[in-house]
């Protein structure tokens, strides 16, 4: 097992009707700035219900913020929130919205271009306190310091993680899940699915625990996967699907893990040169880093197919795990979103030109990320 530390200081307020807990949360003579994205909040209540909960509170709204939140549309927000003198920021939405308010959170705080953080995180300050009410399961970015921002303009998507950048409290209403679109349900499980692969599908026999932890969310999103995608999910099938998502990247299952990274990181680059869902990029990847890095990963590919899937060879664990993602109506070949080569190309000279080898150690070196994008195309 390696070494470790861990903090999590993010309060979760989970269940039916917490939103109304806010209040007591943020304090009395905060100047509070409501961060939401396209509109989804306005049809499904979530908006009505963050409003009468502050209504003592000061408060100023900021909507718009596009899903793969965008530098600068988050450059607005930081502009209003200086005007305003905001000193608490509540994001309402799913990841985007949250890490749109993590980096507001951030540059508030910072006196430079705030581009310069997200490429140099020694320059990271210390965040502005902001809370979460959540209503998309998938990013844990409700529970965690990290936050993905995009640059359309230079179709770039970089991750950036401030360790004071910890929602303060985060609200968990399964509820505000059923307006859900099926196919963000989907995107949900499938992040969910590969947030706990990229911490557990590296090295064997060092980490039972957390091993164990992770095989227990990926049965539970195998388990839950046809009920959330029909009509009828119940409360408690929606319950499991938000704490799943949390619980799988809030840091609990990272304790002592060696963890790779390489699936999200190609992902990124899909969704800045074509805009796919963040979801749907790792349905396309992660079977393709299955295949190309089977050998480092034989004995833990092995152990995952065995205990979550009840198989026994490496191909037949890939096929069962491109298989699940396809159930969710997702398609899994870069072809079938009419991606080609010339992709394929710009992705791997990305790499290289940013001198990036990534996964466990470094090994998905920029001619394995080609490998990965060819055996996926
Ligand atoms: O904008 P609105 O109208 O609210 O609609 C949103 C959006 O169109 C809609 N939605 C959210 N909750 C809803 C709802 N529609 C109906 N009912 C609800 N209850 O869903 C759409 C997608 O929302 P978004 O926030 O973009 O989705 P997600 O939570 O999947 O976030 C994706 C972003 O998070 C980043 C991704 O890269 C991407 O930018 N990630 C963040 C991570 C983190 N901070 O730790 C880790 C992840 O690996 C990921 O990279
Ligand atoms: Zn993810």
């Amino acid at each position: 097992m390696n070494n470790f530390q861990f903090i999590n200081p993010t309060e979760l307020i989970f269940g039916k009707g917490q939103i109304s807990q806010i209040a007591s949360r943020i304090p009395k003579s905060a100047r509070v700035l409501i961060t939401f994205g396209g509109g989804s909040i306005f049809k499904n209540g979530v908006y009505d219900s963050v409003k009468n909960a502050l209504k003592n509170h000061v408060t100023v709204e900021f909507g718009g913020i596009e899903a793969n939140p965008d530098y600068s549309t988050l450059c607005k927000a930081i502009e209003l929130a200086r005007a305003e003198k905001i000193d608490f920021i509540l994001a309402v939405g799913g990841g985007s919205i949250i890490d749109g308010t993590k980096f507001i959170a951030t540059a508030m705080n910072y006196a430079g271009d705030p581009w310069e953080f997200i490429l140099d995180s020694s320059k990271i300050c210390a965040a502005m306190p902001f809370g979460t009410v959540l209503t998309l399961p998938a990013t844990g970015s409700e529970m965690n310091c990290g936050a993905v921002i995009s640059r359309r303009e230079t179709q770039e998507k970089y991750a950036f993680h401030n360790p004071t950048g910890f929602p303060v409290f985060s609200v968990l209403d399964p509820e505000v899940c059923y307006s859900l679109p099926k196919h963000q349900v989907a995107n949900g499980i499938i992040d969910t699915f590969a947030h706990t692969l990229e911490q557990y599908l590296t090295v064997d026999g060092k980490t039972m625990v957390m091993d164990r932890w992770a095989e227990g969310v990926l049965q539970t999103l195998v388990e839950l996967a046809p009920k959330l995608m029909s009509k009828d999910a119940s409360y408690d099938d929606m319950a499991n699907f938000m704490l799943a998502a949390t619980m799988g990247l809030n840091g609990f299952i990272a304790m002592g893990t060696t963890q790779d990274w390489a699936t999200h990181m190609i992902g990124h680059e899909l969704t800045a040169l074509h805009g796919l869902d963040h979801g749907v990029t790792l349905a396309i990847v992660y079977p393709g880093v299955m295949k190309v890095m089977q050998a480092p990963k034989k004995e833990k590919l092995l152990q995952y197919g065995k205990r979550v899937w009840a198989v026994n060879t490496i191909d037949e664990t890939i096929a069962k795990t491109e298989e699940f993602f396809r159930s969710l109506g997702v398609l899994t070949k870069l072809s079938e979103h009419n991606i080609d080569e010339h992709t394929i190309n710009e992705i791997s000279s990305r790499f290289e030109s940013r001198n990036m080898n990534v996964g466990e150690g470094g090994i998905v070196t920029p001619d394995k990320v080609k490998a990965i994008l060819e055996i996926v195309l």
